[in-house]
């Protein structure tokens, strides 16, 4: 009898176990809108993997020119092009209606779409829109957005 009562003990907690892993996998579930965040950014790519981008000597499939080589990250600083010093604040100003992430993005793979003034049109490298991943220009998107 009593071994009964253990047996009946032990799959009670069994069950209460299950039901409290089931409970957890809802939970992460719940707090997935995560992709709030990223909507609210507009960031839809790894910031840690755009920084590394953002930093090499050379990037993508052709060897281009990375962005460090002529974007300073220091205020006021101009390589080639200007510095990305607060780009993120800057970028959601550039064009009315234009979130910061989408100028930033049209900025990379179209670059004569708006060029900065004071700075001479077809400077920037003009073919990461093919060299580059969608996901890695979406990962260097999301890094610069962090630039404020
Ligand atoms: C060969 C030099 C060069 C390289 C490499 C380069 N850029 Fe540029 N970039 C420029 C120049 C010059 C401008 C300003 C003229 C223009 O708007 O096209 C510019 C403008 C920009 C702007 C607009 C900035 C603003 O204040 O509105 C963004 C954003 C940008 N670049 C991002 C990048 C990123 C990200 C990379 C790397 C994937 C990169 N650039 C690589 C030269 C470069």
């Amino acid at each position: 009898m009593s071994k009964k009562t253990l047996l009946l003990l032990l799959v009670s907690l069994f069950l209460l176990a299950l039901a409290a892993c089931g409970g957890g996998g809802g939970d992460t579930a719940t707090d997935e809108p995560a992709g709030d965040t990223a909507a609210d950014t507009g960031a839809i790519g790894d910031a840690a993997n755009g920084e590394k981008l953002f930093s090499q000597a050379t990037i993508g499939a052709n060897n281009a020119p990375g962005c460090i080589t002529c974007h300073s990250l220091e205020p006021d600083v101009v390589i080639v092009g200007p510095s990305q010093a607060g780009l993120a604040t800057r970028a959601a100003t550039r064009v009315a209606g234009m979130s910061a992430a989408d100028y930033i993005h049209q900025s990379i793979v179209e670059p004569n779409a708006h060029v900065v003034e004071g700075f001479a049109e077809g400077l920037m490298y003009q073919n990461y829109a093919t060299d580059l991943t969608e996901q890695e220009i979406n990962d260097i998107v999301a890094y610069t957005l962090t630039l404020k």
